[in-house]
């Protein structure tokens, strides 16, 4: 297997850089955000941040950035990465960046309790049942989950594996390079968001990314993501209902959803009702993941935090409150950061845009 091992890219990466500037960059379905963070003693400050966003989408179906494809289409990235470089002149080209769960596998699985030196012949060995790529064309990685006794009481050790295609990695090896950028770091989103959200100490965590074309769903414990879920549903889903409801165009409706979200009233209220059913099914699937968890592992999921652009939804917290009983809360992704004060009153939207690039930042310097 050629170890092109995401996590080996950067093992020495706290000492080389840990006084210069670096970039956090996320590359999503339909925008790309980037952050450049400076470190300075014990200070880390948020010296500028760019969110270039695409709504191409809206008018053809399939002008997102990236598609569920195996690689990141570079003609689409490219310019967009280009551009945001231009206009955001970072003074450092050391970048960390992410790939979006949806490029990814996870996958979950049992085996006894097996000697160190096994295990990881032993993953390999299942992974492969599950991946459909050949298995000398991944990336690997795995973490241990809880243990529980089977049927006949033999004790089974849980793993969660997160699988990345190698061609990804090239494309996004590519992609930065022909942007004059030094790709210093590569990992899978949810790792960046529980970085950013989260930390070792923090209680058992649901987080809940609401992108453009899919949510994605994680439940984090101690600082690290335990369980992964993916659903085809996110902020384009509300704009094209609200849309088909109003009969009105995908632009226009785009904009009454953010102006509106789920507080119109009177005449307005049609707007929530054409909203409504969506978040409903992100509801439902974070209840079946939790209670998963918590049936699974005896333990509670204490706390659920909303992330990514949709969860500036006007009024999605009373929403979730009224018909689930749950306060869930935005958390702040910058909240290591010292920032602009003229850039302090965006502070909570800016947090749920750049959960994915500040957590890819972080990872430099704690
Ligand atoms: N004020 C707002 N109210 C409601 N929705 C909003 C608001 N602002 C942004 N959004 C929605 O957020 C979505 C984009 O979120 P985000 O930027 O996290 O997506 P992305 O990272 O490009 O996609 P993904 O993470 O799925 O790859 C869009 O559907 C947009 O309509
Ligand atoms: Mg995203």
């Amino acid at each position: 297997m050629i170890d092109l091992g995401i996590s080996g890219f950067f093992s020495d990466i706290k000492n080389v850089f840990s006084r210069s500037n670096v970039l956090g960059i996320d590359i999503g379905t339909t925008s790309i955000k980037l952050v450049e963070v400076s470190k300075k003693g014990e200070n880390m400050t948020l010296e500028n941040y760019g969110i270039l966003e695409t709504q191409e989408y809206l008018k053809r179906g399939n002008a997102a950035l990236q598609t569920s494809a195996l690689k990141l289409s570079e003609r689409d990235v490219l310019p967009v990465l280009k551009k945001i470089i231009s206009e955001t002149k970072p003074k450092t080209k050391i970048v960390a960046a992410s790939i979006p769960i949806f490029n990814a596998f996870f996958v979950t699985i049992d085996m006894p309790e097996l000697q160190p030196k096994e295990i990881a012949g032993a993953i390999k060995f299942q992974a492969k049942q599950y991946v459909p790529i050949p298995m000398d064309q991944v990336n690997l990685e795995w973490v241990r989950l809880d243990n529980f006794q089977n049927e006949r009481g033999q004790i089974q050790q849980k793993y969660l594996l997160t699988v990345v295609p190698l061609a990804t990695i090239e494309s996004m090896r590519s992609i930065f390079k022909k942007a004059g950028l030094k790709l210093a770091a590569l990992e899978v989103e949810n790792k960046s968001i529980a970085r950013s959200l989260t930390s070792s100490s923090n209680p058992i965590t649901q987080i809940i990314d609401i992108g453009s074309e899919s949510t994605s769903i994680f439940i984090v414990d101690g600082g690290v993501v335990k369980r992964v879920a993916q659903i085809d549903n996110g902020g384009a889903s509300l704009t094209r209902s609200l849309a088909r409801t109003l009969d009105i165009s995908a632009f226009r409706s785009e904009n009454l959803k953010r102006r509106k979200g789920l507080l119109g009233s009177g005449g307005e209220y049609e707007i929530s009702r054409a909203l409504i059913p969506f978040i409903d099914i992100i509801l439902n699937e974070c209840t079946r993941i939790r209670v998963e968890y918590e049936n699974n592992t005896n333990k509670k999921v204490q706390d659920v935090l909303i992330t990514g652009g949709g969860a500036n939804l006007l009024g999605i917290e009373d929403y979730v409150k009224k018909v689930t009983g749950l306060q869930i809360k935005s958390g702040d992704a910058l909240k290591l950061f010292e920032m602009d004060v003229n850039a302090e009153p965006m502070r909570k939207s800016l947090s749920r845009s750049l959960s994915v690039a500040s957590g890819l930042a972080l990872q430099f310097f704690v």
